[in-house]
């Protein structure tokens, strides 16, 4: 009796220590945490101010080239025609939506439009970079 009596104490405090140790990897745990989201860098950090999605790239000032963003995420539709995309530099193609204006050609890139997905799919694109590929894509037209 008195053995297992004993015996309990032990376990209780072999449980009670385990809390302990347990609150305190995951305090550890929590902190390395926190500590991860401090130092990380700020351009993934939405500033105060900034409007829309931006990039790291954006963010810090540095928006991508309309080619870049063009080759990385619009040219595969709209190199081809993919879903009815209307083809880089193809003026038939082109002719019925350039007269909408830039403006209404960002808007519809960054909301989606039919087959198109929003941003094209470039979920870190900025609208600026987004400018910029459409620019790319009707150069010269
Ligand atoms: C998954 C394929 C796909 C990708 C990727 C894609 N587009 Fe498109 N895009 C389309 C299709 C399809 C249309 C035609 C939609 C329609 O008119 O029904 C379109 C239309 C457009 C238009 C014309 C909108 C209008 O008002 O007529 C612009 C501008 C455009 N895309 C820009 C972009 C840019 C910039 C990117 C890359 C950041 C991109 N697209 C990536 C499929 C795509």
């Amino acid at each position: 009796m008195k053995v297992s009596k004993l015996a309990n104490w032990k376990t209780l405090i072999a449980i009670a220590a385990g809390a302990v140790l347990a609150g305190g990897a995951v305090a550890v745990a929590s902190d390395a945490g926190s500590i991860a989201e401090r130092i990380k860098p700020a351009g993934q950090v939405r500033m105060a101010g900034e409007t829309g999605q931006q990039t790291a790239a954006a963010a810090s000032g540095e928006a991508r080239s309309g080619e870049a963003v063009y080759n990385q995420a619009c040219a595969a539709c709209h190199a081809g025609g993919v879903l009815g995309a209307p083809k880089k530099g193809d003026a038939g193609d082109w002719q019925d939506r350039l007269p909408q204006g830039m403006e209404i050609l960002v808007q519809h890139t960054v909301e989606g439009y039919n087959a198109m997905p929003p941003r094209g799919g470039c979920g870190n694109c900025s609208d600026e970079e987004i400018e910029s590929a459409i620019e790319h894509m009707i150069a010269g037209l």
